[in-house]
């Protein structure tokens, strides 16, 4: 099947076609993801200046580039020899909701809506999938209403797409031999149980799957995520965003040096056994051990040591927790593999301690490369693939579909809830 896939959760905006070929069932699914053409536009710089994504100019950083990414993944799979066109463009769009659309994106994205449909009228491709959620509420808006209207424009079916299994899909993959990396990738046999840890500026979810369409979220953060602590601990350093890249380099330089801070900073819920995450109380007493030292948060000037061993000991407080947890969830499920998925599996001495660890216990241990580990459309057109061919998500009216800020997992996925967590607890405390 061929997927025009589009994502505008939080500060990248992307764009692929891709081909893929799945076969099998949920027990045992496998196939080829192919990217015909991938655009990715990202906003880290323009949101540096606030030291985290800023909805509304992440709104309007998506109204200006997604037509242009559009464009160019459409010139690059457009057939040279185009088809007569079938419709006239705008042909079937109801008036009602392209007023809603003007409302809400402008009347010039609307048109530039339009006119991507009048020079590519023809559509190379099986169906539109978007991200419609988790995400930021404004950010998604503009990918999903820009796939409603060129779904129904091209008269294609429209598959809203779930984000974080665009992160755990595209984990489990791994690169085609023969093509460069990142270009074709191959889903093999997963041995189940898997355990998934999908830690991004937005998420730490852990979740559990026997089968592909049958997982239980084992926990979640309860406050900022893991990437909001590496961005948000970063700002208080006076290091940029994305915080976690310039923490990961400082830390190393400073492991490098035998620099360390001489205080721990706390590794919270380390001493419960339920597998939520919290890691606000790392960020407080971060802040509480700077002006202890006389620094000001808010405007940090620390001396160059200092803000090396601060990163390290952020880095090594983060990949501690994460870990014991993943280790919790690997006891209680029985895993036999492990896949990291989203921004933060992108930190080098986070997966160097998991692959440690994941070697150690024989255990299968999927990591994407930092290039699909950070937002992309390839990535959520992985998920969407695996989703539809298991009929996990069924094709959306493009009247109908919205954005859901805090969409639930795909069918098939329960919520260990905080009872039976505390149940388990109280259990092996006993
Ligand atoms: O998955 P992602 O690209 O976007 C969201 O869906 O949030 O993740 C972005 C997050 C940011 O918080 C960023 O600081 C973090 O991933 N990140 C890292 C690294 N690269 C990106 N965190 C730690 N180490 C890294 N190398
Ligand atoms: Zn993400």
């Amino acid at each position: 099947m061929r997927l025009l896939t589009i994502e505008t959760s939080c500060d990248e905006t992307s764009v692929a076609v891709t081909e893929s070929l799945l076969a099998g069932d949920a027990t045992a699914l496998q196939g080829t993801f192919r990217a015909l053409a991938h655009f990715t536009a990202s906003q880290a710089a323009s949101h540096a200046a606030y030291g985290g994504v800023f909805p509304t100019l992440a709104k309007r950083e998506h109204t200006k580039n997604l037509p242009l990414l559009l464009g160019e993944t459409l010139k690059s799979v457009y057939p040279k020899d185009k088809p007569a066109r079938r419709q006239a463009p705008g042909e079937g769009l109801p008036a009602a909701w392209l007023e809603e659309v003007c409302d809400h994106e402008g009347g010039e994205f609307v048109e530039q809506m339009m006119d991507l449909l009048k020079r590519f009228p023809y559509a190379p491709f099986d169906g539109v999938a978007v991200t419609y959620g988790p995400g930021l509420d404004p950010a998604l808006w503009v990918g999903v209403n820009a796939a409603r209207l060129l779904a129904c424009g091209w008269q294609l079916p429209l598959w809203g797409a779930h984000h974080l299994e665009g992160h755990l899909v595209s984990a489990c993959t791994t690169p085609e031999r023969t093509q460069t990396e990142g270009e074709t990738r191959i889903l093999g046999s997963v041995p189940f149980p898997l355990v998934g840890l999908i830690v991004s500026g937005g998420h730490t979810d852990l979740i559990a799957l026997t089968r592909w369409d049958k997982r239980e979220i084992l926990g979640r953060t309860r406050d900022d995520a893991a990437g909001e602590a590496f961005d948000k601990s970063a700002r208080m350093l006076g290091l940029p965003y994305p915080g976690g890249p310039a923490i990961a380099s400082l830390a190393q330089q400073a492991r490098e040096r035998g620099e360390t801070l001489g205080i721990r900073l706390p590794r919270p819920m380390l001493e419960s056994e339920s597998l939520d995450f919290s890691f606000a109380g790392l960020k407080t007493a971060l802040r509480r051990e700077l002006q202890k030292r006389g620094f000001d948060p808010e405007h940090p000037v620390l001396p160059k040591a200092l803000q090396r061993a601060f990163a390290r000991e952020v880095e090594e407080a983060i990949t501690e927790t994460l870990l014991a947890k993943l280790k919790s969830a690997r006891e209680q499920t029985g895993a036999r593999s492990i896949a990291l998925g989203g921004g933060v599996a992108a930190n080098r001495y986070f997966k160097d301690a998991t692959s440690r660890w994941a070697h150690q216990q024989g255990l299968a241990l999927f990591v994407p490369p930092a290039t699909l580990a950070s937002d992309n459309a390839f990535m959520v057109a992985m998920g969407a693939e695996v989703d539809i061919h298991l009929s996990l998500i069924s094709p959306a009216g493009t009247n109908r579909l919205r954005p859901d800020p805090s969409a639930p997992w795909p069918a098939g996925s329960v919520l260990r809830t905080r009872n039976e967590q505390e149940a388990g607890e109280s259990k092996r405390k006993e």
